[in-house]
């Protein structure tokens, strides 16, 4: 076995049967995974990744691996890592460091290791932390490294700024732009998943209530539409005029958020900024209400002054925390504030992180078989890549879609033609 450090190996032959059925459940990961074997275009490949260890992240590291990547992986979130997914890498091999509820300080010696023991040519994260690290504490290494992606809108957003400021040091794939990803893991897995997270915590009916999401991005869309579709009356909060408009024409109701917090059962935070849900929201909710965040960061919702609030705190069920407000009003936090759908469930479905990840692994391929280093800043993945994963998604799922005739395309070109 590799270096590693996970909570318990014991838990490995579980981890293994839920990979087993993430792959699966991942038919394009599995075909990427057939048609490079042999060649192992990642030979010589050394990837340090920093993403949730989910039984679906587990596919990709072991992907890497058999294309003949070496790697060394940690979380993304202190709260996100399935420990016997852990077990299961640990037990098959991989430089492996993630526990699930680590401290911050662990969160961050995990990252390291993973950058020490590696000595990473490539990097992979989910929220930047990764990148962030290397270019604060190993600056001479991230002007070698061959490149970089990066999974979330979050984590995307940063490297942006980065590469404005003239602060980013090596090239990044927004892997999280691909049409591919943004337009299903976004929508329908932050959407099913963190509907899922909240009734495993809460197990309420969501039929009838008031159901409360900040951010109508794709992520508050994707929870939006589910929560409707359970029969909530959903309310959407925005800063963005044509975002709002969007909830609107969606059929949500649009408010700011000091009005939705009177009314709101359920509040769930998706805007990727911190400080949505702050003391004099808590001050009006509703006796029972119930707040968390499917945001990258746990600032979204502001702990300390829900905190300040309140008289005793207690763990109700997992992942479910009662405050009882000094008036005697109780307001429930789910997963402490973090990611409700990778904390308290398991985190999008195989099906959608069948193309998440493919476009990772085609990102990396295409960085490491570069024959000259890009220049850094953020870069997209081309347009052709997402119909390829596309067309293979519909074609293991058994569906066949129509073809344009010559006359067609010379048509959808032709600028002379008229009425
Ligand atoms: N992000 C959201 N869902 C995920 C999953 N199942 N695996 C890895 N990263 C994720």
């Amino acid at each position: 076995m590799a270096e590693h450090k996970v909570k318990d190996v014991s838990l490995a032959p579980g981890g293994r049967m839920k990979i087993q059925w993430a792959e699966s459940r991942m038919p394009v990961m599995m075909e990427l995974r057939k048609r490079y074997r042999a060649s192992r275009p990642l030979a010589g490949a050394r990837i340090a990744g920093c993403l949730h260890v989910t039984k679906e992240t587990a596919v990709l590291v072991e992907t890497l691996m058999e294309l003949g990547a070496d790697v060394a992986w940690s979380g993304c979130n202190p709260l996100s890592t399935q420990d016997d997914i852990a077990a299961a890498l640990a037990a098959a091999g991989v430089k492996i460091f993630a526990w699930h509820g680590m401290s911050v300080e662990e969160f961050y010696w995990a990252i390291e290791r993973t950058i020490e023991i590696l000595k990473p040519n490539l990097t992979l994260d989910d929220g930047a932390d990764l990148i962030f690290t290397i270019h604060n504490k190993y600056t001479a290494m991230s002007r070698s490294l061959k490149g970089g992606t990066e999974e979330t809108t979050t984590g995307v957003k940063r490297l942006r700024a980065m590469a404005q400021a003239g602060e980013l040091l090596y090239p990044v794939i927004a892997v999280n732009d691909a049409e591919t990803k943004w337009d299903f893991d976004n929508v329908y897995g932050t959407g099913q998943s963190s509907i899922d997270g909240i009734l495993r915590a809460t197990n309420v009916l969501l039929a009838g209530k008031t159901f409360v999401v900040a951010g109508y991005g794709h992520c508050g869309k994707g929870c939006a539409m589910r929560a409707k579709g359970l029969g909530a009356r959903v309310v959407a909060t925005e800063v963005k005029p044509t975002a709002a408009l969007k909830a609107l024409l969606d059929g949500m109701s649009v408010m700011p958020m000091d009005e939705a917090a009177r009314i709101g059962d359920l509040f769930i935070t998706a805007t990727g900024v911190k400080d949505v849900i702050i003391g004099r929201h808590f001050d009006v909710m509703k006796d029972g209400a119930i707040v968390c965040n499917t945001g990258h960061y746990d600032c979204e919702i502001n702990i300390p002054e829900l905190r300040a609030r309140a008289d005793s705190v207690r763990e109700i069920r997992p992942n479910n925390e009662e405050f009882r407000m000094k008036d005697g009003r109780r307001i429930y936090l789910l997963a402490k504030g973090r990611l409700i759908n990778l904390a308290a469930a398991e985190g999008h479905p195989s099906e959608v992180m069948d193309m998440s990840f493919a476009n990772q692994l085609l990102a990396l391929k295409a960085l490491h078989e570069e024959a000259a280093r890009r220049a850094p800043g953020v870069y997209e993945l081309p347009a052709e890549q997402d119909q390829e994963i596309g067309r293979l998604k519909l074609e293991t799922m058994g569906m066949s879609i129509d073809t344009w005739t010559e006359e067609q395309r010379r048509y959808s070109s032709d600028w002379k033609a008229g009425t």
